[in-house]
């Protein structure tokens, strides 16, 4: 992790994102301290996962600024491999591990040791995802280690390993897009504690969650998004699992009506 001082890993200022006619972000203002869990909370559609695309280099907004580090980043140079190179993570659902390779290999995609001649070296790396897994992620037990195949980890464990990837390579910032949609709930467990694990790390996170009790669980702080915008901050501690469920459906009704009233 980075020693150099900043208040902010990452900050949104202003953004707007239009696709075609559909405005999917308007005026959004999104930061996330050091060492800061901040969930993302919203509809289907509010707007959620185009935020961390175009905080991750995905998306290019139509206008807005960005600031990595309390310093402003030209939006011309940023990209995915640049958020990268800036030690931001992302953490995808979907098909991010080889199924036949084994552990060790997915661990290292992309970012290969090897020796002066180019030649992997196999065992440091074995050794490096051994210990992650094992003592940093905290695959006891499992009967889990580099070399076991990737088909045979749960969907759980699957996110373990590359949430234990993301926090090997030094990132500063893990953006975790609803990384326990369709896991069975013992594994979900599971996936949150690798979220904590993240926070006691040292690291920030930016987690996007439709279950409301675990974000309230987990996150420093609750940033709830409607229609492409920010209508709602909520601290930790400030509002109990239930006064939460209650506020969330407060802001349901009076969007409908709204819609109503406007129809
Ligand atoms: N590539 C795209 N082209 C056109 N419209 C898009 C595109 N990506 C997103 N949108 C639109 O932008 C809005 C926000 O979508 P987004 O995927 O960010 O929502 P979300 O909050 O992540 O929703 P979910 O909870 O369903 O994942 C939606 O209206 C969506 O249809
Ligand atoms: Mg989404």
């Amino acid at each position: 992790m980075s020693g150099s001082e900043y208040r902010d890993v990452v900050r949104l200022e202003n953004i707007q994102m239009h696709y075609g006619n559909v405005q999917a972000l308007s005026d959004i203002n999104f930061a996330v301290g050091r060492n800061e869990i901040v969930g993302l909370i919203g509809d289907n559609g509010a707007g959620k996962s185009t935020l961390i695309k175009i905080m991750t280099g995905v998306e290019r907004p139509t206008a807005g600024n960005l600031y990595i580090r309390d310093k402003k980043v030209d939006w011309e140079g940023y990209s995915v491999g640049r958020a990268h190179e800036l030690r931001f993570e992302t953490v995808y659902q979907e098909k991010s591990l080889g199924e036949k390779q084994p552990l060790w290999r997915n661990f290292f995609v992309g970012r290969q040791i090897t020796n002066r001649l180019g030649f992997i070296k196999v065992k440091q790396q074995k050794q490096i995802a051994n210990d992650v897994l094992l003592n940093q992620i905290g695959f006891r037990g499992a009967g889990i280690d580099a070399d076991s195949p990737v088909a045979q980890l749960s969907g759980g464990e699957r996110q373990g390993v590359a949430i234990g990837r993301a926090m090997h390579f030094d990132s500063d910032l893990i953006v975790l897009d609803e990384p326990t949609v369709a896991l069975a709930i013992t594994e979900v467990r599971k996936v949150l504690d690798f979220v904590r694990g993240i926070k006691e790390s040292g690291r920030a996170c930016v987690y996007i969650e439709h279950n409301l009790a675990h974000v309230h669980e987990l996150a420093d702080r609750l940033v709830v998004l409607d229609r492409g915008r920010v209508v709602r901050e909520i601290h930790k501690g400030e509002m109990s699992l239930a006064e939460l469920t209650s506020a969330l459906i407060d802001l349901q009704h009076a969007k409908v009506e709204t819609a109503e009233a406007g129809s």
